[in-house]
């Protein structure tokens, strides 16, 4: 065979092969996270992940982007949501859940949209519906908080699936929206510029858990941020807070105690679902092992400007 014909013929495989592995997932708008770059620090998305069966969203709204989020289509769960911390003007407003109908369909609209009723198949078999979590005994837990959004608009936008990971409650309303909690106080105390989080859903080790056999669960959260830039003259009890932070919390309280251990003392409710503070190394070294990638989520370690001649 000549090299010319071995070319062409590879190429026919290839071309064969692509749809069976990408699926619709090859759309124009949706291949990367082109238009919401700025969400990421250095506007650079987290490096490792292997890209097959993720998908990023931008996260538009009402005709703006409000962050970013890469969805797992087989777990039907975001693995993580991307955005720029700005505590709300306002409350937590009551916003209709949506979808993205760009999961249904590659070149169907870049926008959320709100669920109609009854709910399209294609939109079931492409993402989480709100039936999936409805007597599942897990709440809706936002990865992007609309606490952490500026704008009641920011807010409403954080009202998608596509930013929602199943969440135990004891976690949800106690360890866990302490620790947002205290990112929100941390940046207005001590963050001069802006604050880039990162926070996601770790899956279990062995076998995926699901909710309605649809949803997977994820055994803990985590999250973690990037202030590039900081009062000058931190005090000693918040020096390891800056530039950077993160913390794994439990979403199931019968997992070990390996990765975050169980205060006993802590009340019954929330008993089961601490959250262990730690340094993105330490984040990212559990992650590239749970999830088998060696993960970077900010570039450079986020270390470029005043971390480095502080440490
Ligand atoms: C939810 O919890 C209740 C009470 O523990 C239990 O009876 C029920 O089977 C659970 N539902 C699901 C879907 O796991
Ligand atoms: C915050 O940033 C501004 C502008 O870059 C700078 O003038 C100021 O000194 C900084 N403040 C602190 C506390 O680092
Ligand atoms: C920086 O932090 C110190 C210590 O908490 C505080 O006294 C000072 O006002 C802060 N500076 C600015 C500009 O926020």
């Amino acid at each position: 065979m000549s090299q010319r014909k071995m070319l062409q013929s590879s190429s026919g495989a290839l071309l064969l092969l692509l749809p069976l592995f990408a699926g619709p997932v090859l759309g124009e708008i949706s291949e990367d996270f082109s238009q919401c770059l700025d969400f990421f620090y250095e506007r650079s998305p987290p490096q490792g992940i292997t890209p097959a069966g993720y998908q990023p969203i931008c996260q538009r709204y009402r005709n703006q982007y409000h962050f970013a989020s890469l969805y797992d289509r087989q777990h039907r769960t975001p693995l993580y949501s991307a955005y720029v911390l700005s505590p709300a003007d306002g409350k937590r407003p009551k916003a209709p859940w949506m979808y993205e109908p760009q999961l249904v369909f590659s070149r169907a609209s870049s926008e959320m949209k709100v669920f109609d009723i009854p709910v399209d198949q294609n939109v079931i078999e492409s993402q989480a519906v709100l039936q999936d979590y409805k007597n599942s005994n897990f709440t809706k837990g936002h990865l992007n908080p609309s606490m952490h959004q500026k704008t009641k608009e920011n807010r409403k936008a954080t009202f998608t699936l596509t930013n929602i990971v199943p969440q135990r409650a004891g976690s949800n309303s106690g360890p866990w929206s302490c620790l947002e909690n205290e990112v929100l106080s941390e940046f207005k105390a001590f963050c001069n510029g802006s604050m880039y989080v990162i926070t996601g859903g770790m899956p279990y080790e062995s076998e995926p858990r699901w909710i309605n056999n649809r949803v997977s669960v994820p055994e803990y959260m985590w999250s973690a941020y990037c202030c590039p830039s900081y009062n000058a003259s931190l005090p000693e009890s918040v020096r390891s807070f800056f530039p950077t932070y993160a913390a794994v919390g439990r979403n199931d309280r019968n997992s070990d105690e390996q990765i975050v251990p169980v205060d006993i003392k802590s009340k019954a409710s929330v008993r089961g679902y601490d959250v262990r503070r730690m340094s993105l190394e330490a984040l990212e070294d559990i992650l590239s092992q749970r999830l088998a990638m060696p993960i970077s989520l900010f570039q450079g370690q986020c270390q470029e400007q005043r971390g480095k001649d502080e440490v």
